[in-house]
């Protein structure tokens, strides 16, 4: 089939038809799209099978990509509980098919109520799980207006068809994966703790692939949203059952803090690499700031010709890895409470005099403020999606409810999860967070700020046209799984799906490990650098990368990471 499809002119006109064809038996299961496709009028990648069809479908009606986009949102809502969410937080990146690009932020914000101190003992002590798995753990939550906001400026198609296939598969119910299966059988425990009331997720016999998930009364918050847009969830009877949750558990968050909370549109963060031209996110997220230093930092070595994952490659990236996220726990932060020196750590000037005590002799030794700690963990807890139409706009927008299922903690009667991002603060500084991340003053808690997040939703252009769309979840990781799938295809010349596929490594200061993915590493290539003093740790899967690239010619090809239920689909 992969040759098949590489074929060009007729053949490649008729493969398209029968791949038409053949999608709505296939690609639902996740099957023909896990393998190869490249489509002329668009393509969804994302982490659920059900939620690509929902952003096929409203494509294939006319829908443009931030249409399918907000479509997605909802049903990611729905069909992917641990990550995707009506109470959490996230940002797209828009490239419009003429070029013009922007910004959304709709990261969560700390309450009104919120302070430096909030999870420090009397002895100034971080309580441990405070910040995770309360209801002191959820920022005020901005997905709804996020999406509001980008359907305002972008959408084409009636709001209301955008959120009813969310509704319906809340109502309907969906089958659940056996990815899914496993993620809600391992929270069972949590969820009878930290919940009252009905909740859909927990029973009393474990849950297995092929179930139905029905949700109804999350259906009923998405009618809410459906009917009265923004006001649907931060106002009336949404907000009324949020706040009321909030009481039952000490929590923050108000009925004011609902009604001030504003996604914000912000000027996409843009820099080169070689002839490309990279759009990404700026603060309050780290993610593009760290790309471009990264990028900036190994341009001018000959990657490609020493191949990859080889022990230069990996050396050389590790070694720039290493101050990037050093230079992330000090200076990053919500730009709006904080000056992030944006210009200064994009001075190629700077990032290339920061490898001036770099050795090929052996590793750098990261400066330890605190050890970190690095929480093995799956990468089920944010997720990302990138949407590309026929009229070439793109959308790369990764969202999060932070932890898988956020705080664990439903609002009770409206169906759905409260996000536990207030641990992406800097709780103290030199305390790592859940992804063993330290911080400080940028990122210190207050009213109203946006915690620090490391999400790197992100398009490239070549030549002044889209080239690729691309994010992924993996908390701390996210940056560098982004930065190497992108020199995966520049460097290593693969395509997007070997891309997406390839194993990953990371290092991110502290702690001082260099993290692999099992088989990343040559055997030879392991031990050079472990002789040079790299501590080299076996690590899970890392990331869920769902990406597009546009081929030489001129079709989509979607790369869908098979370490989820990530699926792409297009037409
Ligand atoms: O914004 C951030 O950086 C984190 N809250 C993302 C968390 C995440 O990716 C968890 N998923 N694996």
């Amino acid at each position: 089939m992969r040759g098949f499809l590489k074929r060009e002119g007729k053949y490649k006109l008729f493969a398209i038809l029968l791949l038409t064809f053949l999608i709505p038996v296939g690609c639902v299961q996740g099957q023909l799209s896990k393998d190869e496709g490249e489509y002329k009028n668009g393509v969804v990648v994302c982490a659920y099978p059900d939620a690509a069809q929902v952003g096929l479908n409203i494509l294939k009606k006319g829908g443009n990509a931030v249409d399918a986009a907000v479509a997605v949102q909802f049903a990611l809502a729905v069909t992917l509980p641990e990550a995707g969410n009506i109470g959490g937080g996230g940002f797209m990146v828009y490239r419009s098919g003429k070029g013009e690009t922007n910004t959304l932020d709709f990261r969560e914000k700390a309450p009104a109520m919120a302070g430096p101190n909030m999870y420090l003992d009397s002895a100034g002590n971080v309580i441990p799980g405070m910040s995770l798995s309360t209801h002191l753990a959820s920022g005020v939550p901005g997905s709804v207006d996020g999406m509001v906001q980008a359907h305002l400026k972008y959408g084409h198609l009636k709001w209301e068809d955008l959120v009813q296939p969310a509704i319906d598969l809340a109502r309907n119910g969906f089958m659940i994966t056996k990815h899914l299966a496993n993620d809600l059988n391992r929270t069972q425990a949590e969820f009878k703790k930290l919940n009252e009331g009905k909740i859909y997720m927990i029973r009393d016999t474990p849950w297995k692939e092929g179930d139905l998930l029905v949700q109804e009364d999350l259906a009923k918050t998405l009618e809410q949203i459906r009917d009265k847009g923004r006001a649907g969830f931060y106002e009336g009877v949404v907000a009324d059952e949020l706040v009321a949750e909030m009481q039952r558990g000490k929590g923050l968050i108000s009925k004011t803090d609902l009604q001030n909370y504003h996604a914000v549109w912000r000027q996409a963060l843009i820099g080169n690499y070689k002839e490309y031209r990279i759009i990404t996110m700026p603060p309050p997220s780290s993610g593009g700031v760290a790309l471009l230093q990264l990028l900036q930092t190994v341009e001018k070595y000959p990657l490609s010709r020493w191949g990859f994952n080889r022990d230069s490659t990996v050396q050389l990236v590790v070694e720039a890895e290493r101050r990037v996220y050093a230079d992330r726990s000090k200076y990053l932060g919500d730009p709006d409470f904080y000056k992030v020196p944006v210009d200064s750590l994009l001075k190629p000037a700077y990032n290339l005099s920061r490898m001036s005590n770099f050795s090929w002799d052996k590793a750098t030794p990261s400066v330890s403020i605190l050890p970190g700690k690095f929480v093995g963990y799956e990468s089920d807890q944010t997720t990302h999606y990138s949407i590309v139409d026929r009229d070439g706009n793109a959308v790369s927008i990764t969202t999060t409810l932070n932890g898988g299922f956020g705080s664990k903690i439903f609002v009770k009667g409206a169906g759905f999860l409260l996000n536990n991002e207030m641990d992406d603060f800097s709780s103290k500084p030199g305390v790592p967070n859940m992804f063993g991340l330290v911080g400080g003053k940028a990122n210190s808690i207050q009213p109203g700020k946006r915690m620090l997040s490391s999400m790197t939703p992100t398009i490239i252009e070549k030549d002044g046209k889209l080239f690729m769309i691309v994010g992924t979840p993996g908390g701390s990781t996210i940056i560098t799984s982004v930065f190497q799938t992108i020199l995966n295809v520049i460097e290593f010349n693969q395509n997007m799906q070997q891309a997406v596929n390839s194993k990953r490594f990371h290092h991110q200061w502290l702690p001082d490990v260099v993290y692999v993915e099992k088989d990343a590493l040559d055997g030879d290539d392991r031990l050079k650098l472990e002789q040079k003093g790299y501590k080299i740790i076996d690590s899970g899967p890392s990331g869920r990368v769902d990406a597009i690239l546009k081929t030489k010619s001129g079709y989509y090809e979607g790369g869908a990471d098979p370490r989820g239920d990530d699926t792409k689909l297009g037409w």
